[in-house]
């Protein structure tokens, strides 16, 4: 009858199903491994660990431990637990749709960032961050592309430009989160980010199409994350079509410059009259896509470094009353113009604590992509070639072995230097991130006029905190927000 048939169905799902799936898993190691030995024999090892299931790989366990249990750390943990100690920091495992060796150990973090020959850069899916992209493009291109970039933005007298522009509309969004009185930190320091790079990158002040360039760029980050599947509906079809519509309205803008002789003292116009030692200059489309590429790296990992800012702040009182100290100081030499300047750097010590301790706790990348070009041995143990490589950075900073308490914010830790090869926070060697002095400035102006103008409180302090997509408290940061009462 209908029970019976009831039964068998459920006896299916829970007695041959969970089989079926071991019997996948298992054989899924086996096939990587068959195919391991057949090519290199018994001279070469792969690197311990588990190829998961077919298709799927360890994704349900990277998902289970970065957004259902909420504790990240414990991805690699396990790893450690079931394969053995930190051994050589590697681990194979499969993700992001490829067989892939997880690097987890200072030493082995260092070995894949410094070998340009031997591993190169692989983005999940290329064309959504830009295939002439500074992240994509290698060898003796990628180093006149990063001379650019970085000479626009992360030189000293860059960086004075760049604060001189940014602190009036700091000043004001502060002010006006003070009348709200309560706000979603989140929200409102990625609205003042966005304009400050749209300010920075491209000489534009808020307007509708700012609003819609910024949505555009909300759901083409969201399909850099998404699972790559391409049919209408999907996220990362979607975001497909807004990588388009971004190339279009940046090139446009740049065929009006172009066309009226408009000179902007911005990136785009930096980018656009550079050239290299032999005058050569770079192609439009080259403009188009790092501009495009730039705003991906710069627009929410500073705005979410910003925000844990705040959080953690909120939460260490201590730490803030220093903060402030340091920051009256700074204001009360400059009279009437609160605004700092790059040479008031060398006068803010703590801030520049409070600053990496915060990017240290953030953990914006967990983990950097890289590809093998070749079978390359380490510790021996052998990456195979075109396998994917993840650098994963997160562990590092979490490891009490490295850093004490590593889940306590101290900027006070900083006092000594961090144990070499422990802080990849921007990543390293040649790749190592171009924009990290202008996120350290960002955040010191916003610590300074948050500091010395301002107090605020978390209004869930308990809220549980999101790993994905980004680490964040799950609801935003909710505080109440007021001038300074002295
Ligand atoms: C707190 C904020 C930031 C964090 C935590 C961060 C982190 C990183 C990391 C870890 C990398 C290395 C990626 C890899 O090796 O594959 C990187 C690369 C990069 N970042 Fe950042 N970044 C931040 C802000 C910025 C900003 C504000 C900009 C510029 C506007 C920027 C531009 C870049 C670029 C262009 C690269 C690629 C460099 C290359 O491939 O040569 N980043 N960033």
């Amino acid at each position: 009858g209908v029970l019976g048939e009831w039964g068998w169905w459920l006896g299916l799902v829970f007695g041959a199903g969970p089989l079926l799936c071991l019997a996948a898993w298992h054989a899924m190691d086996a096939w990587y491994r068959a195919a391991f030995f057949l090519k290199h024999g018994s001279q070469r090892r792969l690197p311990p660990g588990h190829m998961g299931l077919p298709f799927l790989g360890e994704t349900l366990s990277l998902i289970w431990h970065f957004k259902l249990a909420r504790r990240p750390d414990e991805f690699i943990a396990a790893k450690r637990r079931a394969h053995g100690g930190a051994g050589a920091g590697l681990y194979r495992t499969h993700l992001f749709g490829s067989p892939a060796v997880i690097a987890c150990s200072p030493a082995a973090n260092k070995f894949v960032l410094q070998s340009p020959d031997n591993f190169g850069a692989r983005w999940p899916v290329p064309e959504l961050v830009g295939i002439t992209s500074v992240v994509n493009v290698e060898g003796a291109a990628h180093a006149r592309l990063r001379g650019f970039i970085t000479a626009a933005i992360n030189r000293p007298s860059s960086l004075r430009t760049i604060a001189a522009v940014m602190q009036p509309r700091i000043m004001v969004a502060l002010a006006s989160w003070a009348d709200m009185g309560t706000i979603v930190a989140a929200t409102e320091i990625k609205n003042v980010t966005f304009a400050n790079i749209c300010k920075m990158f491209i000489s534009m002040e808020p307007s509708p199409l700012t609003e819609k360039i910024d949505k555009l760029f909300r759901d083409l980050v969201a399909g850099l994350r998404s699972f790559p599947l391409d049919f209408p509906g999907t996220t990362f079809h979607s975001a497909r079509k807004c990588r388009r519509k971004l190339n279009a309205i940046f090139r446009e803008e740049l065929e009006a410059r172009k066309k009226v002789g408009r000179e902007c003292d911005d990136l785009m116009g930096g980018l656009m009259h550079m050239e290299d030692e032999q005058g050569r200059k770079l192609r439009d489309e080259e403009v188009v896509d790092n501009i495009v590429s730039l705003v991906i790296a710069g627009y929410e990992s500073t705005a979410s470094a910003i925000m844990w800012a705040t959080y953690h702040l909120a939460k260490s009182p201590v730490a803030l009353a220093k903060l402030r100290e340091e920051n009256m100081a700074v204001s009360k030499s400059k009279g009437a113009s609160s605004m700092i300047t790059h040479d008031d750097l060398p006068n803010m010590k703590y801030t520049a604590k409070v600053v990496e301790e915060t990017i240290r706790m953030a953990n914006i990348s967990p983990m950097l992509h890289r590809v093998a070009n070749r079978d390359v041995d380490h510790n021996g143990y052998t990456i195979p070639a075109g396998w994917s490589v993840l650098v994963w950075v997160r562990s590092l900073h979490t490891d009490p072995g490295n850093y004490e308490n590593p889940l306590t914010f101290n900027p006070d830790r900083w006092d000594e230097p961090a144990k070499p090869g422990t802080y990849l926070v921007f990543g390293g060697g040649y790749r190592i991130c171009a924009g990290n002095m202008l996120a350290r400035l960002q955040l010191t102006i916003m610590l300074h006029h948050l500091s010395i103008g301002y107090e605020w409180e978390l209004l869930n302090p308990d809220a549980e905190i999101d790993y994905v997509p980004n680490p964040r408290p799950a609801d935003g940061a909710v505080m109440s927000f007021r001038k300074l009462s002295t």
